[in-house]
């Protein structure tokens, strides 16, 4: 894990590189990959010989897909167009349809000609920035037109990075894995969760295990509940087809949630490395109960805005989910008994990613007996980072009174100062430098399916209505 974010060190990603981005002209390349990939740039964060190819089917050449990054830099802030000009010069096209093999090798004589002009073999990054339903077939193009071999033992290694969602439930994502398993070793598969990779749900880590006050009070006996809200504002805006097909829980319930979860509930590991973080974190995943039939109606709900439907792309009978509310518990002794509330949605009253630590009230104490005394340990991720506990504290005056205040740190001025590393350039940066931590395991992504599918089924079958709520709200109001 690299404890220096500010000064990642060049030698550990500096041999010739070569990305080629899957479903380059795509919303993924425009919103994330674009951004990060000149910010890495523009720090001298990429390796000195590096080239970006695009794949699509869009009838682009090199030329047509560099005015196409351009254009896409026009929505970034700061940029100066100059500059990203020269940027562009690293991009190349290959047009290409995901389904024949022709295309890919077709790529592969455009990335040996990228070799024959260094006069070396460079390391090759496959990137899957496409709907889930393209991966296999993708996956196996690539191996079977040799794509992804290494040159040697020596040199070239090959990655691929594949987004979320991976698999649609548990069976999905173990036959994806499966056939994965067959075509890679998993030290070359990088699944991506960017949550991960963002540097407030890192600071979950550090702020956990680097400050020992946490650590005698990290569990049941002192902890109450446990609150991860991820709620949005927007819509699915051009996203309808793809979202009418996933839904709210399997979007942002199963990675980015469950993530988050499990670095608030996982076991110190025993050395800070990726092997051993990604073991705890898949164990307190491994460790959630899956809802039971009872618990299904009592503590879950799902519900969709009203005019979803008419969004473009969904069905106009859907029944997808576009917010969800849910309680999870962790079978081990640490977290018995306490529930972790989950809840996202989108067209929302507001845009907030937060969590809530609630610890228990104290007994006996000096407030008055109605009065509930709790400290909270507040996390907010987006939109700004910030971490606050707060205190109970006597009020100034005669009177021996409480009063609550929050004791916070806050984070602003860090996007400022050009400190704030953005996650997709984080992906891309240990991705290239072959560290693992902020991926997810396919221990995890099994876990968390495992425990998704438990919601899953029992929607289906219809047990929990589908309520719906006014756009702009807080939600459904049961
Ligand atoms: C994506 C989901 O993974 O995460 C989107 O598919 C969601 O629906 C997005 O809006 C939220 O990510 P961020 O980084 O904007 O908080």
């Amino acid at each position: 894990m690299n404890y220096n974010m500010n000064m990642p060190h060049k030698k550990n990603f500096n041999a010739p590189t070569v990305l080629t981005i899957f479903g380059a002209t795509g919303d993924l390349m425009k919103k994330k990959l674009t951004p990060a990939l000149f910010h890495l740039w523009n720090r001298g964060w990429l390796p000195d010989k590096c080239a970006i190819v695009g794949f699509a089917r869009k009838d682009l050449g090199d030329n047509g897909f560099r005015s196409m990054a351009v254009n896409f830099s026009g929505g970034m802030a700061g940029i100066v167009k100059k500059d990203f000009e020269s940027f562009a010069e690293l991009w190349r096209y290959q047009r290409g349809n995901f389904s024949d093999s022709n295309s890919y090798a077709a790529l592969a004589r455009n990335l040996e000609s990228i070799d024959e002009a260094w006069g070396m073999c460079s390391n090759k990054l496959f990137y899957l920035a496409v709907p889930p339903q393209f991966y296999e077939e993708i996956f196996t193009h690539l191996a079977n037109s040799g794509l992804t071999k290494p040159c040697s033992d020596e040199t070239g290694w090959t990655r691929v990075l594949v987004e979320k969602p991976f698999g649609s439930d548990l069976k999905t994502a173990e036959r994806l894995d499966a056939m994965l398993g067959k075509l890679f070793k998993e030290e070359q598969v990088f699944r991506i969760d960017h949550y991960l990779a963002k540097e407030s749900v890192q600071n979950i880590l550090a702020l956990r295990f680097s400050n020992s006050i946490f650590e005698s009070s990290w569990d049941g006996r002192a902890i109450e509940k446990v609150e991860i809200k991820m709620l949005e504002e927007a819509g699915v805006e051009e996203r309808g087809a793809f979202y009418d097909r996933v839904g709210t829980l399997r979007d942002v319930g199963q990675n980015h949630m469950l993530q988050m979860l499990a670095l608030i509930a996982m076991e110190r590991p025993a050395v800070f490395v990726a092997s051993e973080i990604r073991k705890a974190r898949a164990a307190a995943l491994y460790a959630l109960r899956p809802v039971s039939r009872d618990q299904l109606k009592r503590d879950t709900r799902r519900a969709q805005y009203i005019g979803y439907r008419q969004e473009g792309g969904v069905s106009p009978d859907s029944k997808t989910e576009t917010y969800f509310r849910l309680a999870a518990f962790i079978d081990n002794p640490r977290w018995e008994g306490v529930p972790f509330n989950l809840e996202s949605g989108k067209r929302l009253n507001r845009s907030v990613v937060e969590t809530f630590v609630t610890f228990k009230h104290v007994d006996p104490c000096l407030c008055p007996p109605d009065r509930h005394v709790q400290n909270v340990l507040y996390f907010q991720l987006q939109p700004n980072q910030e971490v606050a506990v707060s205190f109970w504290t006597k009020r100034p005056g005669v009177a021996m009174e409480l009063e609550e205040r929050p004791l916070a740190l806050n984070y602003s001025g860090i996007e400022k100062n050009g400190e704030l590393v953005d996650a997709y350039e984080k992906i891309l940066l240990d991705c290239i430098s072959g560290d693992q931590t902020l991926f997810a395991s396919t221990e995890e992504v099994m876990a968390s399916w495992k425990f998704i599918d438990s919601v899953l089924d029992g929607w289906k079958n219809n047990e929990v209505p589908l309520l719906v709520y006014e756009p702009g709200s807080a939600g459904p109001i049961v």
